[in-house]
Parts: structure tokens; sequence; C-alpha cells
């Protein structure tokens, strides 16, 4: 890490990061020339890799004609040519789109679209949601609300809403008793969750939130089979809203553009946004179902929230390049392919490691798990940092990956969760898995292990 100062308020204050200077699809450019390979996107947003030529192109074209016009007074081409993109043919109910800047902000505006709802139907006294604990819906205080990362939340617990709650997740590997089976397990989550409903009173309830495969708080948890359709008979049941958060895992990321499509259930509400622009431009989305926003249309006729930037031209223009290419190019067909690839190649190289507990995902979206003690799935000593570990040492070896900590309870557990380009060969598939064995095993040599 380079000591120089910089005026920019970083994320470590002790460090300046290097500077990225370009970028070449699955590949990043450091300052000093080094090629780092991109293994997650970041937080998996560049599901398109960096620089693509047609997104550029798209861009360019945009911003030759139209950079910025405020949605007070105008609609723009590329906004509405995403949206019909988007829900033109009314996926799974979902009728409408809303564009933002970002994940926190999709969140934010499906919370109070959901309270509006209820409002406007005569169901003032819908005022509480439910979440997961060990889920993470943004860092906006609404979202943090919302969330259920212990670590996020705790210098911020007097400024989060009590309107929110929280039950177990959905995540087998810690969650489910040994002995179980898994169909007991999601009979137990759903009896957890309809008793959740009875303690607030069924009919105070505006919506269950969840991700369909949780993503940095876990580690790329999808949930056992039948969970997301017991959730949402539950939801129907006492009339509330089904708000799923694909912010990490939608957009192709599981193999399906959208990851419920693979629980056999649709949302009321959806939040999308990093693979939505891959990382081109800040944008995020909002997706509600058409009963909704007629029913708000019939009341007072608009959505009460607002930002500045909301449909901003180029940020529309540039997620709708992105996502006409992922069509084109029929690139789900390599999310799937690759995907099962990445997971067979990662049972290779980490099925009996003995600090690998599990391994786990959807698609191009897989984690490894580390473990202290594989028979107890105890975790390592928060105090090594373990995950910190990984990725110094893989980003040293020319990786960049997506450790987490916390991965059990918010607080201890670690896992590395990876997010390849939905453009990527077989051969980066096979370095990004070479080069993280590396990097945990130099990792677990600098704590002892
Ligand atoms: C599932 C999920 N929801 C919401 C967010 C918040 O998105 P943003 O960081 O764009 O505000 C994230 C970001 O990591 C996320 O993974």
């Amino acid at each position: 890490m380079a000591s120089h100062k910089s005026r920019v308020l970083h994320r470590s204050l002790r460090e300046t990061p290097p500077k990225a200077i370009g970028g070449e699809g699955v590949w990043l450019i450091a300052e000093d020339g080094r090629r780092i390979l991109d293994a997650s996107g970041g937080a998996a947003v560049s599901c398109l890799g960096h620089q693509h030529p047609r997104v550029l192109d798209a861009m360019s074209q945009q911003a030759s004609k139209l950079a910025y016009a405020h949605t007070g007074f105008f609609s723009s081409e590329p906004a509405e040519a995403l949206a019909e993109h988007l829900v033109g043919e009314e996926p799974g109910g979902l009728a409408y789109a809303y564009f933002v800047s970002g994940g926190s902000e999709a969140i934010e505006a499906g919370i109070k679209l959901a309270r509006q709802y209820f409002i406007e139907r005569g169901e003032p006294q819908r005022q509480r949601f439910i979440a997961r604990r060990q889920s993470y819906h943004g860092n906006t205080l609404g979202a943090l609300a919302a969330g259920g990362n212990a670590w996020r939340r705790e210098p911020y617990a007097p400024l989060l809403s009590d309107a929110f709650s929280h039950v177990t997740p959905a995540f087998a590997y810690h969650e489910k008793r040994d002995h179980e089976s898994e169909q007991n397990f999601v009979a137990r989550l759903a009896a957890e969750l309809e008793a959740e409903f009875q303690r607030l009173g069924p009919d105070t309830v505006a919506a269950f939130m969840a991700e369909p495969v949780v993503g940095a708080t876990g580690g790329c948890v999808p949930a056992p089979e039948g969970y997301f359709r017991a959730v949402r008979d539950i939801c129907n049941r006492h009339g509330a809203l089904l708000i799923l958060d694909e912010v990490m895992c939608g957009m192709g990321r599981t193999g399906t553009l959208h990851a419920w499509e693979q629980e056999g259930i649709a949302p009321d509400i959806q939040a999308v946004a990093k693979g939505l622009g891959g990382g081109y431009q800040p944008i995020g989305a909002m997706l509600a179902s058409g009963q909704i926003i007629d029913t708000i249309r019939q009341g007072s006729g608009a959505f009460q929230h607002g930002h500045t930037y909301l449909a901003h031209p180029m940020a529309c223009a540039a997620a709708l390049g992105v996502q006409q290419v992922i069509r084109d190019e029929r690139l789900l067909d390599n999310v799937k392919v690759l995907g099962a690839h990445l997971e067979r190649r990662l049972t290779e190289r980490f099925g009996n490691h003995r600090h690998v507990g599990d391994i786990r995902g959807r698609g191009l979206f897989q984690a490894i798990e580390l473990v202290a003690d594989r028979a107890t799935r105890t975790p390592f000593d928060p105090a090594l940092k373990l995950h910190q570990r990984i990725k110094a040492a893989a980003f040293e070896g020319g990786l960049a990956c997506y450790p987490m900590g916390g991965t059990v309870d918010g607080r201890s557990g670690d896992h590395v969760l990876l997010a390849p380009p939905y453009i990527a060969t077989s051969e980066n598939i096979d370095m990004i898995v070479d080069r993280l064995g590396h990097a945990v095993d130099s990792a677990l040599k600098s704590v002892g292990h």
C-alpha cells in the first residue's frame, strides 16, 4: 500500500490504496503496471468485466446527446428503454422500475413503497418489517435497520428504527441441526416466521425482506429447497408483501436473470443494483408489481419519495448497454456453465482442505468458508483477522477477491466470496482458484496453521 498523503477519505484512514488506472476484461491494471485478476468484480459489481466496448459506446452516445435532465420535468429515452427491457414483459408480475443510484437507495425505496401502499389501501396499521439475522440490505439508516449484521448495526443501533425485527436466516451450514432433515429445517424456519407474524400481530406487518442468495454477510448462501415457497405462502396468508433484495445476487449472477426464478416464487418488490450497471455507472432499481403501483395511482397518484439523480440518463444508458450485452451474447448460459466449472474446481482444490468447512453458492457466485475445525465447524479467532490476511495475500498474488469476516454471527467466521465476470473463460476460472488456493494457504501459514 502506498503511504503518501491523500485527501480522499479512504476506507482505511491509515493506508492509501494503489490507484487503478485501467481495465481490460477480467483484468484491472494498477498504477505500477501490475495486472490484477478481478475475481469478485469488487463486491459482485463488474458482471461484464472492464471496458466492454459496447457499454462504452452506449455511454458515449448518450453523453453526446444529453447527460442529465431532472425527473421532475422530463423522462429520457434510456430510462424508458431500460424499464421496458427489465419489466416490459412483467416478469413475476413486476411491471414498473424506479431507477436510483445504488443498492441502499433501491432498498429504501422498497421499504417506503410498501409502507405507502398499505396506507393507500386503508391498512395504515401495517408498519412492521420482518427481515433476517446475518443479512445485509445497505448502509443508509433504513436499509441498515432492515439488515441483520450485528457488527455493521452496532455503532448506529440508537438511530435504527425498531419497526424492523429479525428471524433466523436459511443458512443450513450453521443453522440446520445435525440429524435435522432439510425439509424439517425449512419447516422450523417457517414456523419461526409465522410465530414472528403472530407476535407482532399479523395485520401490522407490511413485508418480509430477504436476499434470495445471501451475499457479503454470509458468503453466497442459497436457501434450502422449499424455503421461499414457504415464506411466500406465509406472506400471502397474512396479506404482507415479499421484498427480495437481489442487489448482489440478481441480474444474472446466479445463472438466471433473477435469483427468485430458481425458487418457484416471485416478489412484490425487488431491489437490484450491482449487476444492473456492472459498475459502468452507479445505478440501482426498485422493481414493483403492477398491483402496488395501480393502488397508489388510484389513490394519491404519486410515490411520495425521490432523489435528484433518479433515472439518471447516463446511468440508464450504461445499464441498458450492459443488459443488452447479457441478452445478445447469451451470457446467462456462460454463467451456468462456468459456475458449474468454478464449483468443481473449488471442490477439487478445497473439498479436502482441513480449514475449508463449506463451499457454496449458485452460478458465478460462490464462496468458501474457513473454519478452525471442520468437525465442529468452529470458526477461527476473529482477532486473527484471517479474511483480511487472505485478501492481502491474494492481492499480492495478483488476485482481487472478496473475503469477509463475521460469517457466523456478525463477529466470528471467515469466508471468501467470488463473483467473476460473466465474460470470463474457463482458463480465467482455473487461475482464480489456483491463486486463491495459494492465498488461503499463505494466510493460514501466517497464523500458524
Ligand atoms: C444484498 C445487498 N443489499 C444492499 C446493498 C447495498 O448496496 P449499495 O452498496 O449499492 O448501497 C448491498 C451491497 O453490498 C448488498 O449486497
